[in-house]
């Protein structure tokens, strides 16, 4: 044999269970950032601007479209507790959370509710692009306590 017996056996491991290590922390993070990995949006689209002023007619008119399409996955109040929802994983968005929704320009929304993500469907062949940015007041309606709530409180996890 002529590789030396005297090299210290345990570096090559020491290597090998860094890699591991770093693999693991890898998909840790990639599992923990999926829903932003996940469904990429191109910076032109998340630039666009609702070109509609809400308003109740807008508003009441987003209402019967969510009702009809989306509000079986999403919910009657945009939870995302829909009577679909339980069967997909990642979950439908929880339009309510503010913090989520603050992350989210308009135009994003409009372009993930026009090409839609299995199981998601694609809404640009169904729905106008004016129903659509009426669906983005809609949404952004969800995350904004109604009038006489205060939001600082709302917003706060109930811990006991
Ligand atoms: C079949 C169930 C289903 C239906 C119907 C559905 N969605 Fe979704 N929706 C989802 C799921 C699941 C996600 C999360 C996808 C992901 O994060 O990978 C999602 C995500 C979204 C998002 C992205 C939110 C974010 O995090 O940026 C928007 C906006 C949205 N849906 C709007 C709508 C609207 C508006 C309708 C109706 C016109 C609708 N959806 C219909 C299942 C559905």
């Amino acid at each position: 044999m002529k590789s030396s017996p005297q090299r210290n056996p345990a570096i090559p491991k020491i290597l090998f269970v860094l890699v591991l290590v770093a693999i693991a922390l890898a998909i840790a993070y990639a599992a923990l950032h999926q829903n932003t990995w996940s469904w990429p949006v191109p910076d032109e689209a998340k630039q666009l601007k609702n070109p509609l002023q809400p308003s109740g007619a807008a508003l009441e008119s987003a209402r019967l479209v969510y009702q009809d399409k989306c509000a079986h996955c999403h919910g009657d109040t945009g939870k995302g507790d829909g009577r679909d929802a339980l069967r997909y994983d990642p979950k439908p968005a929880d339009f309510t959370d503010a913090n989520l929704m603050r992350g989210v320009t308009d135009g994003e929304l409009f372009y993930k509710i026009s090409e839609g993500k299995k199981p998601m469907p694609v809404f640009k062949t169904r729905l106008t692009e004016d129903q659509r940015w009426e669906l983005v007041l809609l949404i952004r309606s969800f995350a904004t306590p109604q009038s006489g709530e205060h939001p600082a409180e709302s917003n706060k996890p109930n811990r006991p």
